[in-house]
């Protein structure tokens, strides 16, 4: 194609938004599908990317570059799905996305939870890339089990068990993978409009009616800053509501880790307590909650969610959904050839554990990948024998850092240093210590 077929010219449109103007309709539809056919360049788009992120985008902006986004690709309907009997009726469907953190394995307990209540789940999860875990890096470690299914497998497993954790298929908004890895390698992944767009683009695209954000605030997570988190929790939700998804939002702590362990099978062994009526009480507390949302929003009231996690209902759905993508629920994790043990300084309270220290120290342990085409893991991370709030004494283990390759210990425990902090008992800061609430706010 030559480029006098373009209706537009990419450096117009990049001047446009260099210099503070609004993008029209039409010019976003075009430079995003030009991206995509690869007749904007590559080092056209980092510039507009760059320009978005200094001078931002409307509200008008975001919707139409979100809509050009999901135009790139298919979009999934589950509207066919029904329930089981005769006289099933249709299905509703809800889905939850994190904005990604540390230690965040509440997909796994929560997709068979709200499958439990008869909504069906289709959670299309990712793998991770840098200091926060990927859910199928996670499910990865349980052996047998396989991320990838077709389409027709995907509504198979929906009707008959109601909950699916697999990868997107690359036909969802195809547009968004090129311009994510693209962001990735320019300094313009922090950009509100781009995440926000981009996280939405692959939601909507995915079909379902109901969608539960959790929005994470703090070191570990993309939003520092509250009024940050806010603002992206405020934009997505938006997009949602425009483009016909019921969509909310919570805004949840990411200064601490969440759980107690951050690597891959030893949150997936961490989740099956939760799933086994145990587990950490901010994991179970989180699950919970999301789903109280998700039912919420499907029409599903007057249940107690908790409940299907102390009678072993939700256990139930896991092992089934488990199964039918080739896992073997019952067969033991990897375990790490080498351990290192780190104890507490002295005896106090524990007021820090830093949410980005950990999920660096388990990234360098092999628990992530660096590149996309980078092996991880699975034995690999961190496990914490203390939160924030906890009395510990001098000596006492603190951190468990677990891998097969031993000669990584030095830079995990590098990233560790002032990732966590004591205050001696009796202190003002050891007696007037009070964590973060792990819920910050709810988002309609
Ligand atoms: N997750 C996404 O899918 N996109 C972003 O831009 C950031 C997080």
């Amino acid at each position: 194609m030559t480029r006098t077929a373009e209706p537009f010219d990419a450096i117009e449109v990049i001047r446009a938004k260099r210099d503070r103007q609004t993008l029209t309709g039409p010019q976003i539809d075009w430079v995003v599908d030009a991206y995509t056919r690869g007749v904007v360049a590559e080092e056209q788009m980092s510039a507009l990317a760059m320009a978005i992120l200094l001078n931002g985008m409307d509200r008008r902006e975001i919707a139409r570059w979100t809509n050009a986004m999901i135009a790139s690709g298919e979009r999934m309907d589950f509207s066919a799905l029904r329930g089981t009997g005769p006289d099933a009726g249709p299905k509703p469907t809800a889905d939850k996305h994190s904005t990604g953190g540390v230690g965040d394995k509440i997909t796994l307990p929560l997709a068979p939870l709200v499958a439990v209540y008869g909504v069906a789940v289709p959670q299309l999860s990712g793998r991770g890339l840098g200091h926060t875990g990927g859910t199928l890096d996670k499910l990865e470690a349980i052996p047998g089990w396989r991320a990838e299914l077709s389409n027709a497998a995907l509504m198979d497993q929906l009707s008959e068990i109601g909950a699916v954790i697999c990868a997107a298929g690359a036909g969802l908004a195809p547009a968004d993978k090129k311009l994510y890895a693209l962001r990735d390698v320019t300094g313009t992944v922090e950009a509100i409009e781009l995440i926000a767009s981009s996280i939405m683009s692959k939601k909507i695209a995915e079909g379902t009616d109901t969608l539960v954000l959790d929005v994470k605030c703090g070191s570990g997570a993309f939003m520092k800053t509250e009024p940050m988190a806010r603002e992206l929790a405020r934009t997505m939700v938006d997009l949602g509501r425009d483009a016909g998804v019921n969509t909310s939002a919570l805004l949840t702590d990411m200064d601490t880790p969440l759980g107690l362990t951050a690597g891959n099978a030893i949150e997936v062994t961490e989740s099956v307590e939760v799933l086994a009526g145990g587990g950490p009480a901010d994991v179970v507390q989180l699950t919970v909650e999301l789903a109280r949302a998700m039912l919420a929003g499907a029409g599903v009231t007057g249940v107690d969610p908790a409940e299907a996690l102390a009678d072993g209902r939700a256990m139930d759905v896991w092992r089934r959904m488990i199964s039918a993508q080739g896992g073997d629920p019952d067969a033991p994790m990897a375990t790490a050839r080498e351990s290192h043990v780190i104890t507490a300084p002295e005896s106090g309270v524990l007021t820090r554990l830093d949410a980005m220290s950990v999920g660096l120290a388990a990234w360098r342990l092999g628990a992530g990948r660096a590149r996309k085409e980078d092996p991880v893991q699975a034995a690999a991370g961190v496990r914490m024998h203390a939160k924030p709030g906890d009395t510990v004494q001098a000596g006492q283990p603190l951190l468990t850092l677990l891998t097969d390759t031993p000669e990584q210990f030095d830079r995990a425990m590098a990233a560790l240093e002032g990732g966590f902090e004591v205050a001696g008992a009796g202190t003002a800061a050891a007696d007037g210590f009070a964590p973060r609430p792990l819920i910050i706010d709810r988002i309609d």
